[in-house]
């Protein structure tokens, strides 16, 4: 079973996914990875991430072990790692690029220790319309900016990270501009996603609600 999570950043994306892979015991493909691991790769050699044939040179040589292992540095997951990330994602050979190492991932499954997995989620921005369009549920999950803004600030907060609540919705802001506007697998929902607003609802009830579609498609897969 494919399930897919796309929508802007701190949405709650990530927070589904875990909770639907304990649940079913699925893998997970944090897409946003492979585009932070370039990134950031690039910034910390000095090169321009605007310059895409030397993003999608880059793009071609990337593993799942350099991601993991870039994964741990402190800037992976801060404003440079993410708007660099927001940068080489908008270059279409980039795209092109890692698009196979995440269908393959669909077609095989695998835990972190390499072991098999009877179902993937993934969690990105395209993985319903572009990297798994035959997915078997999609969801689109978003909130307002400044509600996405405070959840991104208290998280920097609680790390111990300096944060100006004010830069974090300008940075916010520019990065969902730079993501819904790119002209190559831009940020929207599928025609087929569930879209669940987590600024309407609490987090809580967004997961009851989109455990509840996961379990009636599972029943029907089964059938
Ligand atoms: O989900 P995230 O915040 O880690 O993603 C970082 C950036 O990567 C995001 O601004 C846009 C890009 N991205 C993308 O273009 N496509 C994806 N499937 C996932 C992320």
């Amino acid at each position: 079973m494919i399930i897919t999570i796309d929508g802007p950043a701190a949405a709650g994306k990530g927070t589904l996914a875990s909770a639907l892979a304990n649940k079913y015991n699925f893998a997970v493909f944090d897409t946003g990875m492979i585009y932070r691991a370039l990134g950031l790769n690039m910034v910390l050699n000095g090169m321009d991430i605007n310059d895409e044939a030397a993003a999608e040179k880059e793009a071609q040589m990337l593993t799942f072990a350099k991601m993991t292992s870039l994964s741990q540095n402190r800037d992976f997951r801060s404003d440079i790692g993410s708007k660099a990330a927001s940068i080489v994602s908008a270059h279409p050979k980039v795209r092109a690029a890692l698009l196979k190492m995440q269908q393959d991932f669909a077609k095989n499954p695998v835990f972190a220790n390499g072991q098999p997995a009877q179902g993937a989620i993934f969690d990105g921005r395209d993985t319903g319309t572009v990297v798994c369009p035959n997915a078997d549920v999609k969801f689109f999950i978003t909130a307002s900016t400044e509600i996405r803004a405070k959840r991104r600030y208290d998280e920097f907060i609680q790390k111990g990270i300096k944060a100006d609540i004010d830069q974090v919705i300008s940075d916010m802001k520019a990065r969902d501009e730079r993501d819904i506007q790119r002209a190559t697998a831009p940020l929207k929902p599928a025609e087929d996603a569930y879209i669940l607003d987590t600024s309407l609802l609490g987090i809580d009830e967004v997961l009851q609600k989109a455990m509840e579609i996961v379990a009636q498609h599972k029943k029907m897969l089964e059938k």
